[in-house]
């Protein structure tokens, strides 16, 4: 089993993120990292992990992009990831991360959504609790994936 973990960033949390994620199932599965910039190739992806930080009220626009260019991960089974502040704001945060951010992102996908999660993303200082969170999610989603489930919801931290 492939898994591609693709993602974009700007200041690095989402990149640390992407990392984490892919440490923790590297031993169980045949992992690949790339940024969207390295223009991966997603068709011999069993499992694609689509990550992208929020800015400006919206999923950074390369990644929007690139699932576009890749045709919506059409006939693909898709992980998606959000990083984010808005999130850390009650219920209310909770919310919005998934009306607008969460759907912004799962809009263009046309491959079989299997799990999407909320990470809480960060400006300067690292947020270390998001490592175990990410590794313990990642984890579930291949479990989920082997067995053909799909995890329902949009989990947050
Ligand atoms: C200029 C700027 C704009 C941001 N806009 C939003 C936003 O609209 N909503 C939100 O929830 N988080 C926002 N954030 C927080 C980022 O999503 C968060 O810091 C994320 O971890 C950044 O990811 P990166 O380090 O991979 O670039 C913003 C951060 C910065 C620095």
């Amino acid at each position: 089993m492939r898994v591609c973990i693709i993602y974009d960033t700007k200041r690095g949390s989402t990149e640390k993120v992407a990392h984490w994620i892919t440490e923790a199932i590297r031993d169980i599965a045949e992992v690949r990292v790339s940024r969207v910039t390295e223009s991966p190739n997603v068709d011999d992806c069993d499992l694609v992990v689509i990550g992208a930080p929020i800015y400006y009220e919206r999923p950074l626009p390369s990644v929007i992009e690139f699932i576009r260019s890749r045709n919506g991960f059409d006939g693909k089974r898709v992980a998606v990831f959000i990083l984010c502040i808005a999130d850390k704001f009650g219920k209310l945060g909770k919310k919005y991360t998934e009306a607008r951010y969460m759907r912004l992102i799962i809009e263009p996908i046309r491959g079989e959504i299997i799990a999407k999660r909320v990470f809480d993303g960060w400006i300067l200082r690292e947020n270390i609790d998001q490592r175990h969170l990410a590794q313990d999610w990642i984890k579930r989603v291949l479990r989920a994936f082997q067995e053909g489930e799909v995890i329902d919801g949009i989990e947050h931290p």
